[in-house]
């Protein structure tokens, strides 16, 4: 795998651009050695952290979101950051169903994808500073292990 390799991506709160940061996250994951369904995992768990700044972070318009990833020794690093209105409670928002939304389409449970679908999650927040979310997912690499080999 291609450690130490990294991507920076600064861009506005715009629903399209959630495929933008799907599609970087996806091409970045690809030099590792996920597996297919590895992969859809990331990519909803990216989608679901844009989508949030896309939403929540700028009640007003749009603002700046910053995606930072970095291939290291524990898998690929995902910190998606927002400097927008931020979340009072985080250990709420993260509970499965919570969501602030009155739009039935929203079932709140963003937080919940990313939480079973990476194998880390970590949720920063300040009200009126904005909010960064950390996520990590190393490659279950079963095979390339029972065989022996080091991952290429
Ligand atoms: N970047 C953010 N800025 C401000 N608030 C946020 C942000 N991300 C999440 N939240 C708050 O946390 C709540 C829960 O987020 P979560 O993604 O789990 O659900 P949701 O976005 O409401 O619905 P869903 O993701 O299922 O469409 C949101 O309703 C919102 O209040
Ligand atoms: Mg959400």
């Amino acid at each position: 795998m291609t450690k130490g390799n990294w991507l920076q991506l600064k861009f506005p709160s715009r629903p399209e651009n959630v495929a933008v940061a799907r599609l970087a996250a996806a091409a970045l994951a690809s030099q590792l050695d996920f597996t297919l369904p590895e992969m859809e995992e990331i990519k909803v768990a990216v989608s679901e952290a844009v989508s949030n700044c896309v939403l929540h972070a700028y009640p007003q318009g749009e603002g700046p979101v910053e995606m930072e990833m970095r291939v290291g020794e524990e898998g690929l690093f995902i910190t998606v950051t927002d400097k927008g209105q931020g979340i009072l409670d985080v250990n709420r928002a993260r509970e499965p169903t919570f969501t602030t939304s009155r739009d039935p389409d929203h079932l709140g449970l963003g937080f919940t994808f990313m939480e079973n679908f990476m194998d880390d999650l970590e949720v920063e927040s300040a009200p009126g500073r904005g909010t960064q979310v950390r996520m990590r997912k190393k490659p279950a690499d079963v095979y390339s292990k029972a065989a022996g080999e080091e991952p290429s």
